[in-house]
């Protein structure tokens, strides 16, 4: 397999939604783009839909699985030998009825840290040393306004802890980051998806801005910040 020398992007998550739009979007500007997901059918039909916009290729991938993730970096090695940007989406909203802190349940909790937060740490432990090596990278973690401290307030539980968490593995990974590596916590706001719903104010295209923004960062651009529309916001 060949990327024809082009940058190579890998986004987990990416079958649909946000993911998917930043696949689209990465591979619109030349990049190699891995599309990874849970489902074989869901990215066979996200490989139908990109092809027409660059060079797309597809692995399956549960960031929720340690296994998982070792077999994508294997194939990613031996493929590819290189990672350029990685953007890590996959997520869960947890819609959590009870959003009490004194009714849900903490194996529920961790079954979300696991999910949304040790996803990235996985993703980032095989990337980082990758980019470190190339003195080159971009990664992106999706985070959320819900897990802003300086905002915190009630219900939304589980979803709220692991997006804290994902900006506390921002923040610590980035001072390992080396060279010309950069790892930034972005929210895309209130994004119509299915996670978002209907009512949610921004369209996908308004949603995925500051995601390729923080994917195609100049040399120059930020390391260990949390941004919305490339702009920074409170932790
Ligand atoms: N939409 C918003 O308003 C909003 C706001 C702030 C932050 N975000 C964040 O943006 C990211 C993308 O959200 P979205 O709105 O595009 O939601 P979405 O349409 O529900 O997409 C979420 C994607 O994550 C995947 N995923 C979940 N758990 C996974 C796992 N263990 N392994 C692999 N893939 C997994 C889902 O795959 P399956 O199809 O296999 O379930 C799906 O493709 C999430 O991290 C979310 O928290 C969204």
């Amino acid at each position: 397999m060949s990327s024809g020398g082009s940058r190579i992007a890998l986004i987990t998550g990416a079958s649909q939604g946000l993911g998917l739009e930043t696949a689209r979007a990465l591979a619109r500007q030349g990049m190699s783009v891995i599309v990874t997901g849970r489902s074989p059918e869901k990215l066979a039909t996200a490989k139908a839909d990109l092809d027409k916009d660059g060079t797309i290729f597809t692995h399956e991938l549960d960031v929720a699985d340690q296994a998982s993730v070792d077999r994508l970096f294997a194939w990613l090695k031996t493929e590819f030998g290189r990672l350029d940007v990685l953007v890590n989406n996959a997520g869960r909203i947890y819609p959590d009825l009870p959003g009490r802190i004194t009714e849900l349940p903490a194996s529920t909790v961790l079954d979300a840290i696991n999910n949304n937060s040790m996803s990235a740490y996985r993703m980032i432990q095989q990337a980082l040393p990758m980019m470190n090596d190339a003195g080159h990278g971009r990664i992106v973690n999706l985070s959320s306004g819900l897990g802003a401290l300086s905002d915190m307030g009630g219900g939304t539980v589980a979803y709220r802890i692991t997006k804290t968490a994902m900006n506390a593995i921002t923040r610590i990974a980035s001072n390992e980051a080396r060279g010309d590596v950069k790892i930034n916590s972005v929210c895309p706001g209130w994004v119509r998806t299915n996670m978002g719903g209907a009512s949610a104010p921004r369209s996908l295209e308004q949603g995925i801005g500051g995601i390729v923004w923080a994917a195609t960062l100049p040399a120059s651009g930020p390391n260990g910040g949390f941004f919305r529309d490339g702009k920074p916001i409170d932790w």
